[in-house]
């Protein structure tokens, strides 16, 4: 096995066939070897060093229906929220504050929020805090949106293609999405010109390591600048809520794997990653990744971003999540900066 893991970490790809031999067999020797490469990776790449992003979840509301999903419409347990702009610009004003040099909008699919609206928001947040990236983790919008939020001051966008199987696609969303069209947004963005993060769950329902190795083909054609990925995690009040949890292992191999295929892309460890472990975040970054996407949303709304059950950090102010990631960062010998860690491209080699 070892000789595949040396073949990704020289040419940054592996057939099919490949992938799936290795995510059926690996076992720890394999993965220490794995994250050893990935680490000299992200160590090239980033010394130690650590990026975040404050996350502002500033709607639950959403019209789409994803089977996996807490803050899905047919879920009328959830809470509902929206957040003003004043209130958004109240968490980049504490994030600021934190060293927080990137804020990442994120929300349901939320009609409410007219482009008129979003891009009131997106621009205050351009002028209030010009030396700060705006990344969006709205959803599917047309190609028209998506250049007036670039317009407007936006700078990222995440988007998790979530499977790059078809028939998986379709057991885990209504009808009214599809594959396709996630896709096309992708180009879309890409062709705007965002910095676009995409990704997937590991272990959803009906996942087989054909789909895994689907979503890894499909990421390295696609050649993103971020790649999110994180354990699926059952929510009570969706279809999927009797189905297990992801694996944290397989998880933390991906996140080597990713790594090996994008040795400069933005690597997340999630907070799914540190639901399900206590240290899945710090084994995250030891396993290749170089992002945390810490909690910037006011603590009365925490608890309702529910996409998940049992998600960490909804009970702790933004100040303590800082200091309670920069000592779990520091306790791995890595150091949490105060930069906006752009995508730069690979001028190595
Ligand atoms: N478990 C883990 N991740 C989830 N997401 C949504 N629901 C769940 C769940 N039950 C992820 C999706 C989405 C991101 C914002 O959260 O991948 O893209
Ligand atoms: Fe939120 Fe540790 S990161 S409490």
């Amino acid at each position: 096995m070892k000789h595949l893991i040396d073949k990704l970490y020289e040419t940054h790809n592996l057939s099919k066939e490949e992938f799936v031999y290795l995510l059926e067999n690996f076992d720890q020797e394999t993965s220490d070897y794995l994250f050893s490469l990935a680490r000299t990776y992200s160590q090239k790449y980033f010394d130690k060093e650590v990026y975040i992003r404050g996350l502002i979840e500033f709607t639950n509301y959403c019209k789409n229906d994803c089977f996996y999903c807490g803050i899905r419409r047919g879920n009328s347990n959830a809470d509902r929220y929206r957040l003003s702009k004043e209130e958004i610009l109240s968490c980049c004003q504490t994030g600021h504050e934190l060293g927080f040099r990137t804020f990442v909008l994120q929300g349901g699919e939320d009609p409410y929020y007219t482009d008129e609206i979003m891009v009131d928001i997106i621009k205050s947040i351009r002028e209030g805090y010009p030396d700060c990236a705006i990344t969006l983790s709205i959803g599917e919008k047309t190609y028209d949106q998506y250049l007036k939020y670039h317009e407007a001051g936006a700078d990222r966008y995440l988007l998790r293609h979530e499977t790059a199987d078809e028939e998986h696609y379709k057991k885990l969303h209504p009808e009214s999405l599809s594959l396709e069209n996630r896709k096309e947004c992708l180009r879309n963005l890409k062709r705007i010109g965002y910095q676009v993060g995409t990704g997937f769950m590991v272990g959803s329902p009906y996942q087989t390591t054909e789909c895994l190795a689907k979503d890894l083909a499909f990421i390295k054609e696609l050649s993103p600048q971020m790649v999110g990925i994180g354990p699926f995690i059952p929510h009570k009040d969706t279809q999927f809520g009797n189905f297990p949890a992801g694996s944290v292992d397989l998880t933390l191999f991906l996140i080597g794997i990713l790594r090996l295929m994008l040795p400069n892309a933005l690597l997340p460890s999630t907070t799914a990653l540190g639901t399900l472990d206590k240290k899945g975040r710090e084994k995250g970054i030891l396993s290749g990744s170089n992002v945390l996407m810490p909690n910037l949303s006011p603590i009365g709304v925490r608890k309702k971003y529910d996409l998940y059950d049992n998600k960490i950090c909804t009970g702790e102010e933004a100040a303590e999540c800082n200091m309670c990631l920069r000592n779990r960062v520091s306790s791995i010998g890595y150091e949490v900066v105060e930069k906006r860690g752009d995508f730069v491209e690979d001028t190595i080699g």
